[in-house]
């Protein structure tokens, strides 16, 4: 299968490592930014994509401010949902199919095993309905030409993420308090960019799927990692002492699941992805990219 794709939100963590991944061979990319296109501008959606003409469109543009979705819901709902339904309006008029990213906060996190795609979602939060409506507009797709990729926790070298955010307060701070009750799965931003470069070349059995990397951690163990190899990586100069809280101790806007693990084992068979990218060597070659942009995140 060849043919062009189209990817929202080029400066999202995923578009840009997505853009550095490269398109499989035989297929072109164009990346376009919000002020190329915004998707939540249903004329310019159909302006824009008429001219463009993919044959597949990857949608990483997303309201991603979790707790500020609390305090304005209907923004949250507009680009999350209202705007994938302008993608998919398209892609049914035109033939065009649809890979869509969404969040393991559709979950409420009381399970205690692995969600699967097929799990009932019950979101906590703004964000989390926000999303859930947004894989509901994708639904309307037949199953193939649209699809949607859950994920988890990312993060990369690029924008706004943990592992930037604890690098910064490490080189700041004396000390540093990360909660210790919500388990779930850093997932590297480049790890999801393969799994979507191989969406768009292999045809999707499936609707919905999930995707994140291998290690299953709380936020606290997740701050002790980055912090290991920050130094390794000679981005951090000194240890600081990090202490283990609970959430309730670290009130924020929104509610998050104390465990958001979902099981991957459709998405690794379906697109035969590698086993050996384990989240350690996702998280030390993230760690090194931020220390070659000068070591301060
Ligand atoms: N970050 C996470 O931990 C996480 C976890 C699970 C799932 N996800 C999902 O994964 C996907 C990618 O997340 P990410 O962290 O890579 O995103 P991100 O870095 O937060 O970037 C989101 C991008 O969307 C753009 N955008 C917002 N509204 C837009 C609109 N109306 N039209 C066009 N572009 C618009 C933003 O543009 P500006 O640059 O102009 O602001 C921004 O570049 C999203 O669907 C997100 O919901 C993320």
């Amino acid at each position: 299968m060849t043919g062009s794709v189209l990817v929202t939100g080029a400066r999202s963590q995923l578009a840009r490592c997505m853009g550095m991944a490269g398109a499989p061979p035989g297929w072109r990319a164009a990346f376009l930014a919000r002020e190329e296109l915004d998707i939540a501008d249903e004329a310019q959606v159909q302006t824009v994509l008429g001219e463009g003409a993919p044959d597949c469109i990857v949608n990483t543009a997303a309201y991603t401010a979790v707790d500020r979705a609390e305090s304005e819901p209907e923004q949250a709902r507009r680009v999350n949902a209202g705007a994938v339904a302008n993608l998919v309006r398209w892609c049914e008029a035109n033939g065009a199919r649809l890979i869509h990213v969404s969040t393991d906060f559709v979950f409420d996190g009381r399970a205690s095993t692995p969600y699967l795609p097929e799990d009932e979602p019950a979101p906590l939060g703004a964000y989390g309905h926000g999303k859930l409506a947004g894989e509901g507009e994708t639904g309307k797709l037949p199953a193939g030409q649209g699809v949607v990729v859950r994920t988890s926790w990312l993060y990369s070298e690029f924008g706004r993420n943990f592992v930037r955010t604890m690098l910064a307060l490490m080189a700041e701070r004396d000390e540093l308090a990360v909660v210790n009750d919500q388990i779930g799965c850093p997932t590297s931003a480049h790890s999801l960019a393969v799994l979507i470069w191989r969406m768009v070349l292999l045809p999707p059995k499936s609707g919905l799927y999930h995707w994140r990397d291998g290690g299953v951690m709380s936020w606290y163990e997740f701050a002790l990692e980055i912090q290991k190899w920050g130094q390794a990586a000679g981005v951090l100069q000194n240890t600081i002492p990090i202490r283990p809280i609970a959430s309730a101790d670290y009130p924020t806007a929104a509610a998050r699941p104390a465990y958001s693990v979902m099981d991957r084992s459709g998405a690794m068979k379906d697109f035969d992805m590698p086993e050996e990218r384990d989240w350690r060597s996702e998280l030390i070659r993230v760690v090194g990219a931020i220390a070659e942009q000068g070591g301060r995140p």
